[in-house]
């Protein structure tokens, strides 16, 4: 067995999967969006491969083309947890939540209230909020990098601290003595800065963890290496190449090490998208089917990326020899690399499209080993502690993950037989800490 172990999250979601028509597979119910327990089945099958949180993305809006995909995002992150925590013993929750438009206060408390109910199981993905449709919910135009990371600061502090503000042994609840909490051990914060303020404290004990696992996610900005490296444990990533990965990988540590931090406390989290199938052909014909438009209509972004001109009629036909050899890498766009690899193995478009060269994460298709070879070439090459797996069609292919990747990867000693403990943090590997530190203004 090697002595890193890589780590497993999946996403919770709208119900469907990452395909835009998971929502029409016949064997799935287009109801799954209001449906609680169709995400705690899923949330089943991931704990029983193992899988350390479900992490929740979260744009609280409607985006997109809603009459034809579906909404994306799970009702509500903290709602819809804390009824899976009900129906789940191990399986981690890592949920966003805004420090651009959440009160300090509320977070402290929804997300401690989760890591309790769920026996230390909770986390917070501590995000700045950029998207307009979001903010427009909110009243509020998007603001400016300065300020959202300003805010962010001030916020995961005092959540930080609202949560240590019971102390460990302020819960005295001695029957004899009628002593209930000892009034010296909780005791207000009393903090503000620029944006944020709240006195506290916060009625709630500590949990099994002590308090809820902070992680972030995003585009590497310096403003994003620098919060992440003072607060976060854990950080979710969105690289397409291994070398993306290493890097990234790296300039997270970095920054923790450069706030005085052990590197090893922050893990490192990229994004994979799976179709599990018999063969390739098979999952690309699954992706085909349950890709709505989205694959015509990325053609054109296929032909600037791999720099010879496709047509829709070429949509099914290899790239003719000449083709194939005026084909090279002819964007910046860090896909580019993986479209012609695939191009040139001889695929078709559409099933180049399929292999998912143009998806939000990297993309694999086929049987087990496929996956599992994919993951342990990123998590050997330091690109990658753990993975975030997000299936085609949750349906089943959370299931499908389960009982033919999970099993390589623990033969070939890469993923723990079982879960080292019972919090998110002993998962994780990631240290105590209760309460914070210093505030840094
Ligand atoms: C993998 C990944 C996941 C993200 N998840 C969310 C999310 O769930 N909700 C959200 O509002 N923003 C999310 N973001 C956006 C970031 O939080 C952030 O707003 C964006 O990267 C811009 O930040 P910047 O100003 O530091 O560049 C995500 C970004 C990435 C790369």
């Amino acid at each position: 067995m090697t002595e890193r172990q890589m780590i497993l999250a999946t996403i919770l979601a709208d119900g469907y999967g990452t395909l835009p028509g998971a929502w029409r597979a016949p064997h799935v119910d287009p109801g799954n969006y209001a449906n609680i327990d169709a995400n705690i089945r899923y949330a089943q099958a991931a704990e029983r491969g193992g899988f350390t949180f479900l992490f929740t993305p979260d744009f609280p809006a409607v985006r997109g083309d809603v009459e034809h995909a579906t909404l994306g995002n799970v009702m509500d992150p903290l709602m819809a947890a804390a009824a899976i925590s009900q129906a789940t013993n191990n399986i981690g929750f890592v949920l966003t939540g805004s420090t651009t438009f959440q009160e300090p206060f509320n977070t402290a408390r929804q997300f401690k209230v989760l890591d309790i109910m769920s026996h230390g199981r909770a986390g917070w993905n501590a995000v700045t909020t950029s998207d307009a449709t979001v903010a427009a919910n909110y009243g509020k135009p998007v603001a400016d990098r300065g300020e959202r990371y300003q805010r962010a600061h001030e916020s995961v502090q005092i959540v930080q601290a609202l949560w240590g503000s019971w102390e460990n042994d302020a819960w005295i609840k001695d029957q004899q003595s009628g002593r209930f909490i000892d009034p010296a051990k909780l005791q207000p914060v009393n903090l503000g800065g620029q944006y944020v303020a709240s006195r506290g404290p916060l009625a709630l004990p500590p949990s099994e963890q002590g308090q809820p696992v902070i992680f972030t996610s995003g585009g590497p900005s310096p403003h994003l290496l620098e919060f992440a490296g003072r607060y976060a444990s854990g950080f979710i990533a969105e690289v397409w190449t291994i070398e993306e990965g290493r890097a990234q990988r790296e300039a997270v540590r970095k920054a923790a090490a450069d706030a005085g931090r052990d590197p090893d406390d922050i893990k490192y989290f990229p994004g994979l998208m799976t179709t599990v199938a018999r063969t390739v052909r098979e999952g690309l014909d699954r992706r085909i089917e349950y890709s709505g438009e989205v694959i015509e209509a990325r053609l054109p972004h296929l032909s600037s990326m791999i720099g010879v001109w496709l047509r829709p009629e070429d949509l099914d036909a290899p790239l003719s020899a000449d083709k194939l050899a005026a084909a090279h890498v002819a964007s910046t766009d860090p896909r580019a690399g993986i479209a012609l690899e695939v191009a040139r193995a001889g695929w078709s478009p559409r099933d180049i499209l399929a292999h998912g060269v143009i998806d939000y994460h990297p993309t694999t298709v086929g049987p087990g080993a496929v996956h599992a070879d994919h993951l342990q070439k990123w998590f050997e090459a330091g690109a990658a502690d753990g993975f975030w797996i997000m299936p085609d069609i949750f349906e089943d292919g959370i299931d499908d993950f389960v009982d033919e990747v999970v099993p390589i990867l623990r033969e070939r000693g890469l993923y723990p037989e079982k879960y080292a403990g019972s919090t998110l943090r002993e998962n994780l590997g990631v240290p105590e800490q209760y309460g914070i530190g210093e505030w840094i203004s």
